[in-house]
């Protein structure tokens, strides 16, 4: 089998490696030829260049592979994923050959993409995780759409994907440019993991007076159990480091967080659909708070001003509240999905994308059993909730921020609580006439209500 790979930065250079590994014979490039040179001598390093060819233009490519092709690119999202495309198309590029987007890519370019060059090359779309190390030892690949090219390479993409009880972590998660929705949506899960776990790091530092290694410490203890997951391990490596002067690493390093814009997208996308997601939200802007003041300042101000207090907090308790706040992370990213769904008629079958989950991906945990579970498992987690409750309540009294910790619960107790939806229906109607629905469904307006009222009875 032949497959060729366009864009050999980090992601594109390991997954080059792990295919080759896996049997493919691939033909590769980049623009910069040292990408190239460096790629051939990896896999000199490890035997496995006789089943590499590096070509140096785009032209090349295309006469060097088999008819019908299959073309990954691992380029930055965006135009340049355009540019390659066209260029390919120049070089010849035929109706049945396959080109396979693998980058972070917007959802919204791939349909586009797909309408664009539906009479040049079959445009297929795949969202992939895992960095560098998941790219070289078997990444999760969320792969969408029906094109016929798929069946050439999905074997080979089952074989380079990481897999989790013997079933691999490469889908086809449902139709058009699903992958991508789905991969934006796991980074959004992602944003929201990292954030909370910070937050716990915060309450157990500073509410608690722990030291970076004591929380490591913690974090470890947990990842021994059922709350395994990749994300708390590494951040239980990177509190544990140290200087030379036996200081916390994880203090040298400024508070301003960036971001590439995947969250940004989750986040305006499920505002523009309707689905809330506030942990979600809370993540993309808790790390746009952190570029809004000079963070040392502000931190000198808070420890001035004496405004945090200590918190009291059972560590059983924090460990089911955070159970319980990652499990909604993952419920709200699903209920996205299939929304979305619902909406772009996709058929994304959770079950798969939840498959391509287990392993390779950033978001990988132990507990994604839990929430394949389905949606009605909070009904039995009545004492993680409670902790949730109580945890979120403390952390507010700390005078510290907990944008995620904060929103999750009140995610949770909108879904528990009895809601105050009726007021805002009723002022909507007093100031605009916008008409209210009441229990029986019938829309009136407020006005009308006490005769309506009076007929029902
Ligand atoms: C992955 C990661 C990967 C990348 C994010 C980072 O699944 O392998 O999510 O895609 O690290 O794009 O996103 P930010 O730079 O926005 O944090």
């Amino acid at each position: 089998m032949q497959v060729a790979l366009v864009g050999l930065g980090v992601m594109g250079k390991n997954l080059a490696l792990n295919m080759i590994e896996k049997g493919i014979t691939l033909v590769a490039y980049d623009k910069n030829p040292h990408a190239g040179e460096e790629l051939l001598s990896c896999a000199k390093s490890q035997g496995m260049a006789d089943r590499l060819h590096i070509v140096s233009d785009l032209g090349d490519m295309v006469r060097r592979l088999e008819a019908p092709r299959s073309i990954l690119l691992l380029v930055p999202a965006g135009e340049l994923v355009d540019a390659v495309c066209n260029e390919l198309v120049e070089a010849g590029v035929q109706c049945n050959d396959m080109i396979v987007d693998c980058g972070n890519s917007n959802y919204k370019d791939g349909i586009n993409r797909k309408l664009k060059y539906q009479n040049k090359f079959e445009f297929a779309t795949m969202g992939i995780s895992g960095g560098a190390e998941g790219a070289r030892h078997g990444p999760a690949m969320m792969a969408s759409g029906s094109e016929g090219g798929w069946e050439r390479i999905e074997p080979w993409f089952e074989k380079a994907a990481a897999s989790y009880n013997g079933e691999s972590c490469f889908a086809r998660v449902g139709q058009s440019a699903s992958g991508h929705f789905v991969k934006m949506v796991h980074n959004g899960i992602e944003y929201a993991l990292m954030q909370l776990i910070a937050e716990v790091y915060q309450l157990l530092r500073i509410g608690t007076g722990r030291s970076p290694k004591e929380v490591a410490d913690i974090f470890n203890e947990w990842s021994e159990g059922q709350l395994n997951s990749y994300l708390l391990s590494i951040s239980s490596h990177i509190l544990s480091l140290e200087n030379n002067k036996q200081e916390p690493l994880v203090d040298l390093i400024d508070n301003k967080v960036g971001a590439k814009g995947t969250g940004l997208w989750t986040a305006q996308n499920a505002l523009e659909l309707g689905i809330a997601v506030p942990s979600l939200v809370a993540a993309v802007q808790a790390r746009h708070l952190t570029n809004v003041c000079d963070t040392t300042a502000a931190q000198e101000m808070t420890y001035a001003t004496k405004a945090t207090s200590k918190v009291d907090i059972e560590l059983d308790e924090l460990k089911d509240a955070f159970t319980l706040a990652s499990l909604l992370a993952y419920r709200q990213g699903l209920a996205l999905i299939k929304g979305a769904s619902r909406t772009h008629q996709w058929k994304v079958d959770l079950s798969k994308t939840l498959q391509t989950w287990r392993a390779g991906c950033i978001i990988r945990a132990d507990y994604l059993d839990s929430v394949a579970q389905g949606v009605e498992f909070i009904d039995t987690l009545e004492k993680e909730s409670n902790a949730l409750r109580k945890v979120a309540g403390q952390a507010v009294m700390s005078g510290l921020a907990f944008p995620v910790l904060a929103s999750t619960q009140t995610y949770l107790a909108t879904l528990t609580t009895p809601s105050n939806g009726h007021l805002v229906q009723a002022q909507r109607d007093y100031f605009g006439e916008h008409g209210i629905k009441t229990h029986s469904g019938e829309i009136c307006h407020l006005t009308d209500l006490v005769e309506i009222d009076a007929k029902v009875r």
